[in-house]
């Protein structure tokens, strides 16, 4: 099994993958084998969570030293996958710049998940998203987020989370809006209701969501982070109360004010915690 974006789920296996997180039932896992994390990108969050769910699970794990591994020497990442599976790995969760690997030519047995893919896909960022959403508005099932209307803004263009949440939306039957500075709207979502204006783009968004502006991934040319914060820095007036999303790490003073380290409704912390929650629920069955 596969899970490098969310269309490698079927819409029936999501819901039950997510309506069982946001029952609070722990699951057991179906398989003892190890798994292995390999991270090619930084990460606190991702990596934190999936080494705890692999422990609350009873689970081996291990961490892929990647600079003190064989790729160094120019080994294979499709060799580098066969020597995990030669181990007795079941798993491996990999969080890399590009895609490692062509799953179609791949004759492995291993599971693969995605725990980011560059500027492309962070599917269980979005899952994670999906249960904070849900249990803050007290749903029992996720597919009671159908119709509602969630605003995405700042750096698009860059983040994998907005990509993952663009098939997130599709899946569930929520409306996305997004907002941004021209040059930093996306290739995909033309057909998306999209704004250059963050109080604008509010307008009938029941929830807002924030993006890390990711300077990491910028060429150094273009839209300057000052008049980003200008144009676009989200304050708690503005937020009306609305729950409000941010996946992290956050740029405070950026793309949230300070102020809303504080705020009501804020769930940052909730993301990080269903995230733990959906991490454990799919290390539980793949
Ligand atoms: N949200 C997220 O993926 O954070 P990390 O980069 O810390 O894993």
């Amino acid at each position: 099994m596969n899970l490098f974006s969310l269309e490698d789920l079927e819409k029936t296996e999501l819901v039950d993958i997510l309506d069982s997180a946001l029952s609070g039932d722990i699951p057991k896992a179906k398989s003892q084998g190890c798994v292995a994390l390999l991270f090619f990108e930084n990460s606190t969050r991702t990596r934190l969570s999936f080494e705890r769910a692999a422990q609350t699970l009873a689970r081996p794990y291990m961490n892929f030293d990647i600079d003190s591994s064989s790729l160094k020497k120019g080994e294979s990442f499709e060799e580098t996958l066969e020597v995990l599976e030669d181990y007795d790995i079941s798993t491996a969760v990999i969080r890399s710049a590009q895609r490692m690997f062509d799953p179609d030519s791949y004759v492995g047995n291993l599971n693969v998940i995605s725990a980011g893919e560059g500027t492309f896909y962070h599917p269980t960022q979005a899952m994670g998203d999906v249960l904070a959403l849900a249990k803050s508005w007290g749903m029992a099932s996720v597919s009671m987020l159908k119709g509602k209307t969630l605003l995405i803004f700042g750096d698009l263009r860059h983040s994998r989370v907005a990509h993952s949440w663009f098939e997130m939306a599709d899946l569930l039957g929520i409306n996305l809006k997004l907002a941004s500075p021209q040059e930093w709207m996306p290739e995909w979502g033309a057909e998306l209701n999209r704004s250059s204006n963050l109080k604008e783009g509010l307008l009938g968004a029941d929830a807002v969501m924030a993006l890390r502006v990711q300077t990491e991934r910028h060429s150094g040319q273009g839209q300057g982070i000052a008049s980003f914060e200008k144009s676009f820095q989200c304050t708690q007036d503005i937020l009306a109360k609305r729950p409000l999303l941010h996946p992290g790490p956050t740029n405070w003073g950026v793309e949230l004010a300070p102020e809303l380290k504080k705020y009501e409704n804020s769930l940052i912390r909730s993301q990080r915690q269903e995230c733990y929650r959906v991490r454990t629920g799919l290390l539980a069955r793949f």
